[in-house]
């Protein structure tokens, strides 16, 4: 059984894809799996994921997605996130996407920090995310630091900056009915909403070094979602939910624990 369980989202990010399975292959870290999720991608992007799948480490597999409404009507991220989550077989799991790029040394740096530390649940590390335009140029770049044992996760950690023990999985799965929430009010911020069920139980360790490279596309949700003339896709998903209610609700927890 591999120690580690890596599940990599993608949806037609054919010139971004490749780079990330392959920073994830080729970790100095190798006794993984890695379950790549993709939501029914063009041809262009699932040739560029084919020459992965001969690696013994990789599963692969490709929902039967459509249409828009059907991709609006749950977070698909989320789905196949959890689809994955019931067949991963790792103590330890890590969550890519495939406009992300993996650090060599990432995983091996967080299964230390989780096999020296027995009594931490949830590591993360610093990520940078740069911003890319219509010509692929970096319009910006901006790096989330790594410092403090971290109560207040949500919209602070990236999706693919942590690692957690699979243990905490029942736990969430008891309190809240789900693991990661499919509710699409949470599309802009799946990983948020995630994190804010973890941090009722647990805080995030922080391993202070740029383990990961994120890159935020104009196809990117996010910046369809702000753009002034957004795609069907972000026309058509519901109000989105806001960091602000996760982040005052983990804060109002926390006073109450303290009376
Ligand atoms: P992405 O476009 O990268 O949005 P952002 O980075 O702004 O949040 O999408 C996030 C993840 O969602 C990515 O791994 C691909 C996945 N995804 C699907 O699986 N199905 C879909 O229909 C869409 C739009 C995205
Ligand atoms: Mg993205």
């Amino acid at each position: 059984m591999p120690k580690v369980s890596i599940i990599l989202t993608s949806y037609n990010k054919h010139e971004y894809v490749g780079e990330s399975i392959k920073s994830i292959l080729d970790q100095t870290y190798e006794d993984l799996e890695l379950f790549i999720m993709d939501d029914n991608s063009n041809e262009e992007t699932l040739n560029n994921i084919k020459p992965f799948l001969n690696d013994h480490r990789v599963t692969f597999f490709k929902s039967e997605t459509q249409t828009i409404d059907e991709r609006v009507a749950k977070t698909r991220y989320a789905v196949l996130i959890n689809e994955a989550l019931e067949k991963i077989e790792g103590e330890y799991i890590a969550y890519a996407t495939d406009d992300n790029v993996f650090h060599m040394e990432k995983v091996e740096k967080m299964v230390n920090y989780l096999d020296n530390n027995p009594n931490v649940q949830v590591v993360y590390s610093a990520s940078q995310t740069d911003y890319i335009n219509e010509k692929g140029e970096i319009t910006n770049s901006i790096v989330r630091p790594a410092k403090a044992i971290q109560w207040l996760a949500p919209c602070v950690i990236d999706h693919c900056s942590i690692m957690h023990r699979k243990t905490i999985l029942p736990v969430i799965q008891k309190t809240f009915n789900s693991i990661w929430d499919e509710n699409p009010q949470f599309y802009k911020i799946g990983d948020a909403r995630f994190f804010w069920k973890i941090n009722h139980f647990w805080p995030f360790y922080p391993i202070n070094e740029i383990l990961d490279f994120n890159t935020i596309t104009p196809k990117s949700i996010h910046a369809q979602i702000q753009n002034a003339q957004p795609n069907e896709f972000a026309r058509k998903l519901p109000p989105q939910r806001m960091c602000k209610e996760l982040r005052d609700s983990l804060r109002a927890m926390k006073r109450l624990e303290r009376k």
